[in-house]
This record gives structure tokens, C-alpha cells and sequence, in this order.
């Protein structure tokens, strides 16, 4: 695989301090298409900039489209490192062939990353909390209007240094259980990170919004009454002294923060963690009984995300004690974010160094 270079006219300034999520990109992308000869073509690293869409682009009709969001980290020491790449690429494999996109090759995307996070390396910002978000996106790219399996498509990763996702930081946020809309069902496309669910999310997200809520609590379609997922995260609760977590059934994206934190809490901490189908009632009556010590979003653009009140129905369950982390996610963000920036050292094999200055 040969990538060719296209360089920047003049390279952007980049920012002495990072704030929020996914607004500034850095000076290049990498991008590769797949032609109508039926093969990904040899990628490409150019300037970030626009890219040229016909208004018949398949992707903007019919939304055959999936994405992935990782992260490399910088240390002080200027060692760069990627967290659980490969298993993002996976994902996205999976991703690609439940909407007939044709998969892109694990090793080759990882490789091309590896090149263009080296290049962009002096955007990683430094500072606690921040890191540079990696965003790959695939896309139809047909150029007409017949409802099929595209025979064009275009591959992007773009580059975002970035702080915390949430406005408030590493501070609890608030979410609001939905009610009258769904985010997937099994058989649909809930398990894989593509764009049409996003689509689908964003009047319940906004409702919730306008309401006070930082987000939404999926319950799953059927019954309407298990926990799913949130917007932009998976779900866990410490409930009993164990922490439990929705199993992923088909409707629920198979988050790597979660599987992350499965393996922390169980193999560094102790913990008890279960893995189960989970009433929201037993959640509200483990929040009037006090059985429900803390819950937590995990994601990667999220990391740990500390929840301190839950609405339901009009009625608000506050969950320990309002504005406060709580010790297990505090412990797990401390963890995680050690393993990831290299702080603490990697038992699982999750992290790669990919530059040391
Ligand atoms: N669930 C949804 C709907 C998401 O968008 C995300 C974010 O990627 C997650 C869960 C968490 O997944 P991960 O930990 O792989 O980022
Ligand atoms: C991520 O955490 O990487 C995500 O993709 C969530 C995103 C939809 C903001």
C-alpha cells in the first residue's frame, strides 16, 4: 500500500489551548476512494479542506454512510500514543458490511492512520483531558438516484485536537429516559456505528435538551422498558455494590470504552461487574432506595462521563449526591486515562507508542 503526500500550501496556527470537541481540524486528512473498477484505490494524505460531492451523491439520499471515533494521546515526554485502534477498524469493518459499503482493510487503514497522526503529531495537545480525535468516515458516493449497493465510496480521517466533550468537563451531566421514541431495534442497525442513527437520535436529544437534560437514556423498542444506551455512550450503574451494565444484544453499539472499563473494573479494581438485561424501574426504585450509588456514560469522545440525575416521566431521580463524582468513576477515569496517555503501565496491550519525542 503506497500513500501519496499532496502538501499544504501554508500550515494553519494551531491553537495554544484546546477546548471542546470536533471544531478545529488539523492541517491534513487521509483519503481514499473506491472506484467503479471494484477496488479501493491508494490513499491519499492532503490538506484538509472540502470534498467534492454531486447533489445525486448516493450518501445524501440514502445515508450509506459509518464512522469511527478513536484517539492518540501525547505526553509530556512527546510520546504519542493510539488506544485500541485496531478494534475501532474492526468496528468499522462490521460497520461497513451491514450497509453493503465494501470493508476497508484493518491493517491498511491502522497503517495509514499511524502516518498521518506521526505527521500531525505537534497538534496533539498535551494538557490533562485533552487529546487529538481521530474521526474516519465512509461514505456512498454514487452519482445517481437508484436505491442500491453504491459502486463508489470515499474514505476520510480527520484529525481534531480536542478537550472535553461535555461543556462542564469531567463534571456529571444529567440525562432524560425517552419515552415515545426509539434509537434501534435488533435486526436494525443499533449495533454498528452508522450515521442514519445519529440521524435518528437528534429530536429526542434535542427534546431532552430543551428540557434541561444533557442527553437521553434509550430504553430498548420492543418493551420499552430495558436500558440501551445513551446518545453518545454506553451505560453503567453501580447498583448494589456491583457494577452492571446493559449486555450487548443486538440493538446496543459495542462500545470499546465499554469493553475497556469491563476489563478495568473486574481485573484492576475487583469489582463485581455483570453484564445484563436491566429494568429501568430497578434503576429508579435503586435511586429512591439510595441501592444506586452511581451511574456513568462511557465513550470515547466521552471518556467516563458522571451522571447525577436522571428524569423520568416528569419526575427527577437525583443519584448521590448532585454535582459530585462519585469514587468508582472517578477511579475509572483515573485509570483509563493513565493506561492511555501512559501514565500507568498497559497489562492489557490496548495502547501503541507510535512516535517517543
Ligand atoms: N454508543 C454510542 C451510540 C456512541 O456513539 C458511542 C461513541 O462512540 C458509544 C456508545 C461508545 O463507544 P466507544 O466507547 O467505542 O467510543
Ligand atoms: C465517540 O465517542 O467517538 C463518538 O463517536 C461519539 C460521537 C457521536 C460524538
Amino acid at each position: 500500500m503506497s500513500i501519496t503526500f499532496i502538501k499544504a500550501d501554508k500550515l494553519k496556527q494551531k491553537p495554544d489551548k484546546v477546548f471542546g470537541f470536533g471544531k478545529t481540524f488539523t492541517d491534513y486528512m487521509y483519503v481514499r476512494e473506491f472506484g467503479p473498477d471494484g477496488k479501493w484505490g491508494e490513499g491519499t494524505i492532503r490538506p484538509f479542506d472540502a470534498v467534492e460531492l454531486l447533489p445525486c451523491s448516493s450518501v445524501l439520499h440514502y445515508g450509506q454512510a459509518a464512522f469511527e471515533g478513536l484517539k492518540a494521546y501525547r505526553n509530556e515526554k512527546g510520546e504519542v500514543r493510539l488506544f485500541r485502534a485496531r478494534d475501532n477498524f474492526m468496528r468499522m469493518r462490521g460497520s461497513c458490511e451491514r450497509l453493503c459499503i465494501p470493508p476497508v482493510d484493518v491493517d491498511e487503514t491502522y497503517a495509514a492512520l499511524v502516518e498521518l497522526v506521526k505527521l500531525e503529531r505537534d497538534w496533539i495537545p498535551t494538557e490533562r483531558g485533552t487529546s487529538l480525535y481521530i474521526r474516519p468516515v465512509v461514505f456512498a458516493d454514487e452519482r445517481s438516484l437508484g436505491v442500491h449497493a453504491a459502486k463508489r465510496y470515499k474514505l476520510i480521517i480527520m484529525l481534531s485536537p480536542s478537550g472535553a466533550y461535555y461543556a462542564n468537563g469531567f463534571a456529571p451531566v444529567a440525562l432524560k429516559t425517552e419515552r415515545e421514541y426509539v434509537r434501534a431495534v435488533k435486526g436494525g442497525t443499533g449495533a454498528y456505528k452508522v450515521v442514519g442513527n445519529y440521524a435518528a437520535s437528534i429530536l429526542a436529544g434535542e427534546l431532552a435538551k430543551a428540557q434541561g437534560y444533557d442527553q437521553v437514556l434509550w430504553l430498548d423498542g420492543v418493551h420499552r422498558r430495558y436500558v440501551e444506551e445513551v446518545g453518545a455512550m454506553n451505560i453503567f450503574f453501580m447498583l448494589d455494590g456491583k457494577l452492571i451494565t446493559p449486555a450487548l444484544n443486538g440493538s446496543i453499539l459495542p462500545g470499546i470504552t465499554r469493553d475497556s472499563v469491563i476489563k478495568l473494573a473486574r481485573e484492576s479494581m475487583g469489582l463485581s461487574v455483570e453484564e445484563r438485561p436491566i429494568d429501568i424501574a430497578e434503576v429508579l426504585d435503586g435511586a429512591r432506595s439510595g441501592a444506586l450509588t452511581e451511574v456513568f456514560g462511557t465513550g470515547t469522545a466521552a471518556v467516563i462521563s458522571p451522571v447525577d440525575r436522571i428524569g423520568d416521566n416528569g419526575v427527577d431521580y437525583i443519584i448521590g449526591e448532585k454535582g459530585k463524582v462519585g469514587k468508582v468513576s472517578a477511579e475509572l477515569f483515573d485509570a483509563l486515562t493513565a493506561l492511555q496517555t501512559g501514565r500507568a503501565l498497559d497489562v492489557f496491550g490496548w495502547t501503541q507508542v507510535i512516535c517517543d519525542r
